[in-house]
């Protein structure tokens, strides 16, 4: 049986792919510095414990693997620094280990977009690009639950925040994990990239008033204009990418489902 390691199998996508490698046959394992709690951990999943920015515990990690599939995240400060580094050290481990694979997940039109967290990702992007071993980078737009953090960020002021005149084509996770355990299971060889995104793509506006009526909110959903950089990136619509779309699940069919099933991840 193909082994397949989820590097940040615990957070957010990473679960998602645990769940989708395991439903498509492959033996699982996940990576993460803290082990999850028994009340969260996967029945078949054999979760191991390695520091990808610090290279500790990857070698044993990764002994007997097949296929790596990268979904750590970095955010802020020393993490979000070192994020490309934690990359180079997982692939250096993966080639020294004869991992055959390695994907990872990115972020849609990073390189649009000159903040230091998008930055870090498409730093990282040219780390599996330029490694020893064949490598595929899938980027994917916003995740639905962003939009939900966002919408939900001010809630206590009575305000759901938006940006005018931003369209975006936000993915569920479960999309986003189905097109990486796609592209882990075929043979490629070289370095690859794509970019998913989800069925709609629409003004987010549109994303709040479907929020608050799912939610019941009653705040009032205040449209702000954003200048600067940001405000360019969205209104010249850098942040989209046309003809991308792969994604099945709306928005509005997430919010239902918030709180459903364990395929629900929050
Ligand atoms: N949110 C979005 O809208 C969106 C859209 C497109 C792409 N993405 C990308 O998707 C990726 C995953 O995001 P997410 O929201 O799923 O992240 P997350 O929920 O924060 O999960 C991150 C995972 O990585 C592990 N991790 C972090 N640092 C590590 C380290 N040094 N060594 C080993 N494991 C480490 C974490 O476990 P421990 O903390 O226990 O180590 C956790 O399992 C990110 O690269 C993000 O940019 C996100």
């Amino acid at each position: 049986m193909t082994v397949l390691l989820v590097a940040g199998g615990t957070g957010q996508a990473g679960s998602a792919v645990v769940r989708e490698a395991l439903a498509r046959g492959f033996s699982v394992r996940s990576l993460s510095r803290k082990a999850p709690p028994p009340s969260v951990a996967l029945d078949g999943v054999e979760y191991v414990s390695a520091d990808a920015a610090t290279g500790e515990g990857l070698a044993a990690a990764l002994d007997g693997v097949d296929v790596v599939v990268d979904t750590l995240e970095g955010r802020g400060g020393a993490a979000q620094k070192r994020f490309a580094e934690a990359g180079r050290r997982l692939l250096a481990a993966s080639h020294g280990s004869g991992v055959r694979r390695a994907v990872m997940v990115s972020v849609a039109q990073c390189d649009e977009l000159p903040i230091g967290y998008y930055r870090s990702k498409a730093a990282k992007e040219l780390v599996y690009r330029e490694a020893k071993l064949p490598t595929a980078i899938v980027r994917a737009s916003q995740f639905h639950s962003l939009l939900d953090s966002i919408f939900r960020s001010t809630e206590r002021l009575r305000i759901v925040p938006s940006v005018r005149a931003a369209r975006l084509q936000p993915i569920d996770v479960r999309d986003v994990a189905r097109a990486l355990v796609d592209t882990a299971s075929e043979e490629f060889s070289g370095h690859s990239m794509r970019t998913v995104s989800g069925p709609e793509t629409r003004p987010l506006r549109d994303f709040a008033d479907e929020w608050r009526e799912a939610t019941g909110s009653r705040a009032r959903v205040l449209e702000l204009p954003l200048p600067g950089t940001f405000g360019r990136y969205f209104s010249e619509e850098r942040n989209l990418a046309p003809g991308t779309e792969f994604g099945t699940i709306t928005f509005s069919e997430w919010l239902a489902g918030r709180g459903e099933g364990p395929a629900n991840l929050f």
